[in-house]
């Protein structure tokens, strides 16, 4: 029979790959929790309006790259391509906001973007994705993006780099686009992209951060977001760069980086991976302001803000071989110890230790190189004459050494070995 074969663009994940997505989001759920953001689940499928309203009808996103489909009744769905409309619809149908509160989300999951697959670009991708509701002040801002860092450094992640940028507001983003515009009108059509010629007139802004050299070149001249911005998203975008520059954060100004969702104001930023490991798709992290997002899609008004972690783009940063370490391996070399040997395994489990035992009986040789091969730190050998004696060989397998223990031992000389704290 032929094998079925997975969709192109969706991988399975296995273990040491699938671990450090467990430690990616353990990681996530304890300092998130220092900020007190707690954790919500919202569909995968959404309605197809909810995404152009929200993303933008003119963005590739929507454009070119969303998974819709009819259901059995006619109605068009889309598997979310990004969580934040999502949660934003979430929050407008559970919450009843009142307008001095604020509350801070987090969510985890599968996100699907029909783009050309490659080293860090997936069709189903998995975002770590936070939103804040309610605060209009910079310090919000500041606060997320502290928590970004946090986040990324609890990890273990560095040669990173953090570009930031405004956009401005409804009051000085439609004089600067006018500006952009005049200037767009003044240079070769023929030297942009087929993108940017159509951008042009769709979306100027999405022009300046296009990738093509041939247009990068054109727009060194074009005039900034920030020389236009009105003198209050000026002092908001200067108190989140205080915030940066009080705790230490480093940052470089990007006044090109618009993002390709169009719900942004204020501020955005992006977290860009300097070291080449990850190809192309060197953006771990992007995220910023969105306020008048929740009143565009029926909701109170409300601010916005809120970034996503692409959880493929970060696990080709970690170590592959942060492979999940196991604390012990009872390996049995005997029928009858097989009872035993489970029960052993069972109290050790219980004072919060993990690890495996032999299902059934093996020669040492194998259940040695099972152990080695499975990341186990401690291997406990249990036969016939352990039985008889009531002592166990215990060898620590990053050590090479190796003792007799009394069973009524093991958890005290396992505690030692591993230098935890148990129970
Ligand atoms: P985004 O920049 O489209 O923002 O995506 C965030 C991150 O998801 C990217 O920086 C990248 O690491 C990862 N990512 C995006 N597309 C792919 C892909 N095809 N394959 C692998 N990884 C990918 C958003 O989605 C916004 N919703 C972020 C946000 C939340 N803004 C406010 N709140």
């Amino acid at each position: 029979m032929s094998k079925i074969t997975k969709v192109k663009g969706f991988p399975d994940l296995f273990p040491p790959q699938s671990n450090l997505y467990v430690f990616m989001e353990n990681t996530a759920r304890k300092i998130f929790s220092y900020y007190g953001c707690e954790e919500i689940r919202t569909p995968i499928l959404e309605k197809t309006e909810l995404f152009a309203r929200s993303i933008g009808n003119e963005t590739d996103i929507v454009q070119k790259e969303m998974y819709t489909f009819l259901d059995k009744k006619n109605r068009s769905l889309t598997l979310r391509p990004e969580a934040t409309a999502g949660v934003v619809r979430a929050f407008i149908e559970n919450v009843q906001a009142k307008s001095d509160e604020v509350f801070k989300f987090f969510t985890i999951g599968p996100m699907f973007r029909y783009e050309r697959p490659q080293k860090g670009r997936l069709r189903q991708f998995h975002q770590i994705n936070v939103e804040y509701f309610g605060p209009q002040s910079p310090q919000a801002d500041g606060e997320l993006i502290l928590m970004l860092w946090h986040y990324l450094h609890a990890l273990q992640l560095n040669n990173l780099s953090l570009q930031i940028n405004s956009l401005g507001c409804p009051q000085c983003r439609p004089i600067f686009e006018q500006k952009l515009i005049a200037f767009l009108q003044t240079v070769d059509e023929a030297a942009l992209c087929p993108d940017c010629q159509r951008r042009k007139t769709t979306n100027p802004l999405r022009v300046l951060d296009c990738k093509e050299q041939s247009c990068k070149q054109i727009l060194i001249k074009a005039p900034t977001i920030i020389d236009n911005l009105c003198s209050t998203c000026r002092s908001h975008f200067q108190a989140v760069l205080d915030i940066l520059d009080n705790t230490k954060i480093p940052y470089q100004l990007n006044h090109k980086l618009v993002r390709g969702l169009d719900y942004y104001q204020r501020t955005t930023f992006e977290v860009i991976a300097t070291s080449n490991n990850i190809g192309a798709q060197s953006a771990i992290a992007g995220g910023g302001r969105y306020d008048g997002l929740v009143k565009n899609l029926g909701g109170p008004d409300v601010p916005g803000l809120g970034f996503a972690c692409g959880m493929e783009r970060i696990a080709l940063l970690l170590e592959v071989q942060n492979n999940l370490q196991k604390d012990f391996f009872i390996a049995v070399l005997s029928e009858k110890c097989l009872l035993p040997a489970m029960s052993l395994a069972n109290k050790l489990r219980h004072q919060g230790l993990s690890g495996e035992v032999s299902f059934e009986v093996k020669s040492l040789k194998s259940q040695l190189r099972y152990a080695n091969k499975h990341n186990i730190k401690i291997c406990l050998f249990f036969g016939e004459d352990e039985l008889h004696s009531g002592k166990i060989p215990v060898k620590d397998l990053e050590t090479g050494t190796q003792h007799e223990v009394f069973f009524e031992d093991i958890i005290t000389t396992l505690k030692r070995f591993l230098k935890t704290e148990i129970g």
